[in-house]
Formats: structure tokens, sequence, C-alpha cells
């Protein structure tokens, strides 16, 4: 095990390339077994998601190989699902992420019938999977839950009118999934909007899946009786975009943030223009020019395009240093709030009610030993040890290497002072204990 070291106060300058969309991967990998010949997919991120994802498929006789190459590809993945067969996918790897549960609709589109551990993934507060099952049950399928695993059984399945009652990335997605080779029309109504799933619904049509309407909340798709192999490119990660963007305002001179659909990102770059940050936008491009003081705004989260939850974390951070008193209310994930201890630890001046975050500044945050305890307050951990006084050092890197490739490499060639250690048998011991 490994903990990240941080010392603050390095002024970031450079440039910074950006790996395709990690929320993206973890649903085309199981995309890609719908198929009845090679998918290839490339520009793939570097993130233990992935690679779990990839054993998985393995698990149930998916034939994979890896390509490295070079950017802008990123690393290409060919997926040969022809041999695959209807396995029982337990726990274990299932339970590493949330993101496993693309398998149900992937697994119920492609043989009728899934059987599958319940998901993991980061905890962020309740994150039930009912949105899910109502569209599978619409398409036919019978589910239940037995000892913790979901059985998914359907004679045929059949499309429908399926009504989200709440906007859900993956309910859309993995309904989606279930439907493209179900008889007749599927129309999900009130769908999700996010990037990541008009990237999946891209593989789909490429695979020979008709689909309309994607990127708007109704989406309507045809099924058809079978899908071929094909060849896709992710999008950039929006999210590992906007961190760098926000680690920019925090602590940066002049960051050119590359490989980018700014477009994605337009709610979050509103935001910093209002605390006073001046960016470039070019096609594929992002300059951030920060400059002190900032001012203080509030967030709420919201569906795409609204300001995203995964950014909420690494945006706290930055209004520990902003002026006057910022208020984050996640909409989305009314508990995604685990960072705000650790963040309190290194000196932020924050305060938790009614749900919301209230965060005065302008605080110099100090080095102190903090805990990731997910994935993206990994990332707004890292940020304030970037801002820090002194060295922070910290742990729960597991959850960072989820979505992050090579963070501290990315951060170092933009000159921040950051490193990796092994953690000694007594640490781990510790936080085993903690
Ligand atoms: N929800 C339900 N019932 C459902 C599904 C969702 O009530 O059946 C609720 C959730 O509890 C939440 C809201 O609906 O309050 C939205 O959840 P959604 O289903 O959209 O989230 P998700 O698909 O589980 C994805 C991303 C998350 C990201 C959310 C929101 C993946 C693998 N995960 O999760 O990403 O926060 O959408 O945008 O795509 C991350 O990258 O750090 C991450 C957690």
């Amino acid at each position: 095990m490994y903990k990240i070291l941080v010392e603050g106060g390095h002024p970031l300058n450079g440039k910074v390339r950006i790996n395709g969309a990690k929320n993206s991967a973890v649903a085309l990998i199981p995309a890609a077994i719908l198929a009845d010949s090679s998918v290839t997919i490339e520009g793939l991120p570097n993130i233990s998601d992935v690679v779990t994802l990839g054993g998985l498929l393995e698990e149930i006789g998916g034939e994979i190989s890896w390509e490295e190459s070079e950017p802008p590809l990123g690393n290409t993945i060919h997926i040969d699902p022809s041999s695959m067969v209807s396995m029982p996918l337990p726990n274990g790897k299932v339970k590493k992420l949330r993101a496993s549960y693309y398998f149900m609709g992937a697994m119920l589109g492609k043989f009728n019938k899934a059987v599958i551990g319940l998901p993991g993934g980061c905890f962020l507060g309740p994150r039930p999977i009912d949105q899910h099952i109502k569209g599978f049950e619409a398409l036919g399928a019978e589910v239940t839950n037995e000892q913790g695993a979901i059985y998914l059984q359907a004679k045929e399945l059949r499309g429908a009118r399926i009504y989200l009652d709440v906007v859900s990335v993956g309910a859309t997605i993995n309904i989606m999934l279930a439907a493209v080779k179900a008889k007749g029309k599927t129309i999900i109504e009130n769908a999700a909007k996010e990037p990541e799933i008009i990237d999946v619904a891209t593989l789909l049509t490429n695979m020979g899946a008709k689909i309309k309407g994607v990127g708007t909340d109704v989406i309507r798709i045809e099924g058809v009786s079978s899908l071929n192999g094909c060849k896709h490119t992710i999008i950039p990660d929006r999210i590992e975009a906007g961190t760098y963007a926000i680690a920019a305002a925090a602590q940066g001179q002049e960051v050119v943030i590359d490989n980018v659909i700014p477009q994605h990102l337009e709610s979050l770059l509103a935001k910093l223009r209002e605390m006073g940050v001046t960016i470039e936008v070019s096609d594929e491009q992002l300059l951030i020019m920060s400059k002190s003081p900032i001012k203080s705004v509030d967030i709420k989260t919201l569906v795409y395009p609204g300001f995203p939850t995964d950014l909420q974390q690494p945006f706290t951070t930055l209004l520990t240093k902003a002026q006057g008193t910022g208020i984050i209310t996640d909409t989305i994930y009314s508990a995604r709030l685990k960072h705000i201890d650790e963040l309190r630890r290194m000196g932020a001046a924050i305060k938790v009610q009614g749900g919301s975050a209230i965060i005065n500044g302008p605080v110099q945050l100090e080095g102190a030993r903090v805990k990731a305890s997910d994935l993206r307050a990994g990332a707004a951990l890292i940020i304030a040890g970037l801002m820090a006084d002194g060295v922070s050092e910290i742990t729960g890197v597991e959850h960072i290497e989820r979505g992050y490739e090579k963070i501290t490499d990315k951060l170092i060639s933009l000159g921040a002072n950051v490193w990796r250690e092994r953690m000694s048998g007594e640490e781990i011991e510790q936080i085993k204990n903690a």
C-alpha cells in the first residue's frame, strides 16, 4: 500500500493531457459484450476500475488484449465476446466498483439472463438501483435479489416505455444496454443526458443499434437482432479535466489542459470565471490563469449540464482560499461530505448545516495526515496538499487510482512536489484500526 505526499506551495505551470473518460470506459467495456465480433476501444484510461472490469469480462469468457499506443489514442483494448457464456458474476471483483452493474444490462441484453453480485463503489450515502430494476422489469425480465446477488431472467426482452422516477446515469445506460436487442421499441423518459451516455450510445450505434434522442431526456431505441464489432474512440474525461482546472485555479499560474471538450465543462468554467479566474477556451484546450484573490461562490450540484457532483469535493477545497463565504449543496449525493473533516484537519473553516457545506475563506491550509475516503475526496485532498503550507500525507490512494491515471506524474510535470511512498506495516495497521 502506498500513500501520496505533497509539499505545498509550488505554483503549477505547463500543460497536462487528459485521458479518456472513466465513467464512459466503465460502461463501454460491458457494452462491448453485446457484439458478435471483436470491438476495439481506443483511448481508455489506465486506471484500476478499467483493469477490474477487464478481469470481470474475462471471468465470463470474453477474450481481451491490450495495446499501449501513443497519445492521442492511449490504451487500446480489443474485446472478442464471441465465446462468452452466461456465467454468474459473484461478489469479489464486482464489489470493487459501482459500474460492474452494467454487466446486468449487457448480459441481460446478450443472454436474456444474468446473475451478478450487488455492486460496490465509493460510499456516497445510499445508492439504490431501483430504477435499473424498474427498467429491466418493464422490458420483461424477472428480477430477484437473493443473498446479495441479483438474478435477472427473461424469456424474451420486449421494448417498453419506461419513465425514470429519478434522473440516473447508471439506469439510463443499463436500460439502453438491455433494450438495444429487445424486440420492438423502447422509450426511456426522463433519461439522463451526461456526455458519457452519448458516448455509450455512439458505440452501440456503431455496433448497429438504432438509438435516437441521446443527449435529450427522451431516448428512443428500436431493437435489432444482432450487433457487430466496431472501433470506438472514447471521449475525454470531463471530471479529470475539471479536477486539473480546479487545481490550476487553486495553485496555478498558467496551466493548459489539453484534450478536453470545453462544452462538457461549461458549468465549472462559469463558476471559476465568477470567482475571478481567467480562462481561455480553444477547440480542445483550456488555459487557466489564476490570480489572487479569488471570490467565493455558491454551488448546487445538479444533473448534467448542471454542476457535476463529481467536482463538488475538489471545488470545496478551492473555496477555502476564496474571499467570503461559499455554500455547497450536493443535490445528487447529499452525504458526499467525507472530505470535509479531512479539510478541517488541514485548517479549513467549514461548517455543515442542513446538508450544505459552508466554507469561510480565505484560510491558509496547513499540511496534515489525511485520508481519502473515496475517489473525488482523494482529488480534493491532493489539491489541498498543493495549496497547504508544509507536507501533507494522503492515504486511501487505492480510491484515487480508481479514477486518475498517473496523477502524481501529471502534477510533477506541472511543477508540484508530490511523490508516493510505500506505507509501513505499522501505518497500515493504524489505518485498519481507525
Ligand atoms: N438513484 C436512485 N435510484 C436508482 C439510481 C440512482 O435513487 O436506481 C439516485 C442516486 O442515489 C443518486 C442519483 O439517483 O442520488 C443519481 O445517481 P446516478 O444513477 O446518476 O449515479 P450512478 O450512475 O450510480 C454515476 C457516476 C458517478 C456520478 C453519478 C452522478 C459512474 C460509474 N458513476 O453514478 O461517478 O457521481 O453518476 O453523476 O458513471 C465518480 O466518478 O466519482 C462517481 C461517483
